[in-house]
């Protein structure tokens, strides 16, 4: 372990700025990780994967291993006050630890051209929905219709993405972030209604029962590697961005208390978004298996149907949309954020530069997601379509990988003394021993679950 260049980065980054107070910390951090993971990712992985059984093994791996990671990457951040590529450098420049560092900070800048793309889908509906063409919107294929006419897709994803380039260049980060802070409790209690109306719908209960309670005969390999998968995306964890934040961390910040506040925040968004669009699907459509397998269009089948029959169609839809196109775009900035800053760091290049790169990157692997259901039907990377491809490569391949690098790092390098060292500076630390357990025993195994289903799903073992 190179102490000495750990300090000398601490002494270099003295005047990195920080957040301020404790509750700004959690408010950052819960900002950027609230967003289309919670609302549109989180209630279509449950519907597919069993439901409360999905829950379950999704509520047990974040309070063990999630909450292991969070730990580890925040605390790793804060001690060398780098995002993830320095953090890395901070302690030994070889390679292992240059490959540790780039895989964790490439993978913003892959998942944010999809993201786009589903920013581009709530706006679309926004827009439709400020037409108040509620009604066209709910009928039964209008959602299959619009993937694959192909250029209104791409169109709204280029006008998203022009939005989050907008964004970084005039530096007006701040506000939107404060924008969304304040509708996020807007957002909140639509939610809650919408979810109310939900459960009530003849029917409905049934729905309530599948995502609330669990059901072992729904258990299957895949429940464990979707869980896991959308643990990492939800928390915004294995992806850089929790080291770049404890990087800004002021120590009195306690690291395990923040972690989960952050937890129950995240998830309690995620429960309601599940309330809303679980019951629906079987309140709408009978819960047949097929509605429950519909994937990423899920949300945007199911809730217009919602909104028609509550009779307030069009404005719980444009309350609905633009809040959640909000919270897409906080999210959307944040990890545009990290990879500009990264060439900015890592390459010395300018900010313009770097936005420029970080925009054409978007624009590319976008427009192959937008397009891949129509025009671009014909390219399926491991017979999945291009959107599905992305999103399985950076949760299911690099997210994990990120996340060994980060056990490695620590248990191997750093020390784990050294991070409870960290953390012990705010406060004690509470779940010491727990943590120690999981982030020796527990990681690793997690990790080498989710790798391993996940290369037996590309050679046809396993269905994924
Ligand atoms: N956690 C976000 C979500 O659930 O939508 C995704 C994300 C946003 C990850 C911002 C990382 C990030 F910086």
């Amino acid at each position: 372990m190179n102490d000495k260049r750990v300090t000398n980065t601490q002494n270099q980054a003295a005047s990195r700025s920080s957040f301020s107070g404790k509750i700004g910390y959690v408010l950052a951090v819960a900002g950027s990780a609230v967003g289309l993971g919670n609302i549109w990712r989180f209630p279509y992985l449950a519907a597919k994967y069993g439901g409360g059984i999905f829950l379950l093994v999704y509520l047990i791996l974040m309070l063990t291993f999630g909450y292991t990671l969070i730990v580890s990457e925040t605390a790793l951040g804060r001690m060398t006050k780098k995002s993830p590529v320095g953090a890395f450098h901070a302690f030994g420049k070889s390679v292992p630890f240059q490959f540790g560092g780039w895989v964790n900070a490439v993978i913003p800048m892959l998942i944010v051209p999809y993201y786009s793309v589903i920013g581009g889908w709530v706006l679309k509906y926004l827009f439709e929905y400020l037409r108040e063409n509620a009604s066209l919107l709910a009928a039964d294929d209008y959602f299959t219709g619009f993937i694959s006419a192909g250029a209104d897709v791409e169109i709204w994803f280029l006008i998203f993405s022009a939005v989050v380039i907008f964004v970084i260049i005039a530096g007006v980060k701040r506000g939107v972030e404060l924008i969304s802070k304040v509708m996020m409790p807007l957002l909140v209690i639509l939610a809650v209604i919408v979810a109310i109306y939900s459960m009530s719908r003849p029917g409905a209960m049934a729905g309530v029962k599948y995502f609330l309670i669990p059901n072992f005969e729904n258990f299957s390999w895949m429940t464990v590697v979707a869980a896991m998968g959308q643990m990492f995306y939800s928390l915004s964890i294995a992806m850089g961005i929790l080291y770049t934040f404890g990087s800004y961390m002021k120590q009195e910040v306690d690291i395990e208390k923040s972690t989960v506040q952050i937890e129950v925040f995240d998830t309690g968004i995620a429960l309601l978004a599940g309330l809303m669009v679980i019951p629906a699907v079987f309140a709408f459509s009978g819960g047949e298996p097929e509605s429950l397998q519909a994937g990423p269009s899920l949300m945007f089948i199911t809730l217009p149907k919602v909104f028609d029959s509550m009779g307030l169609g069009t404005a719980a839809g444009i309350m609905f949309f633009l809040l959640v196109f909000l919270a897409a775009l906080t999210s959307a900035v944040s990890l545009a954020e990290s990879g500009v800053s990264t060439f900015e760091d890592q390459l010395g290049w300018s900010r313009a530069k770097a936005c420029a790169l970080m925009g054409a990157v978007i624009v590319l692997f976008g427009s192959v997601s937008a397009l891949g259901f129509s025009v671009l039907d014909f390219v399926q990377p491991l017979g999945m379509t291009p959107l599905d491809f992305f999103d399985f490569l950076t949760n299911s391949i690099m997210m994990p990988v990120a996340a060994f690098c980060t056990c490695i790092l620590i248990v191997r390098v750093a020390g784990i003394g050294r991070v409870i060292k960290e953390v012990e500076l705010s406060s004690e630390f509470r779940r010491k021993k727990l943590y120690c357990f999981f982030l020796k025993y527990l990681a690793p195994v997690c990790i080498a679950i989710i790798l391993a289903s996940s290369i037996a799903g590309v050679l046809g073992w396993i269905v994924l």
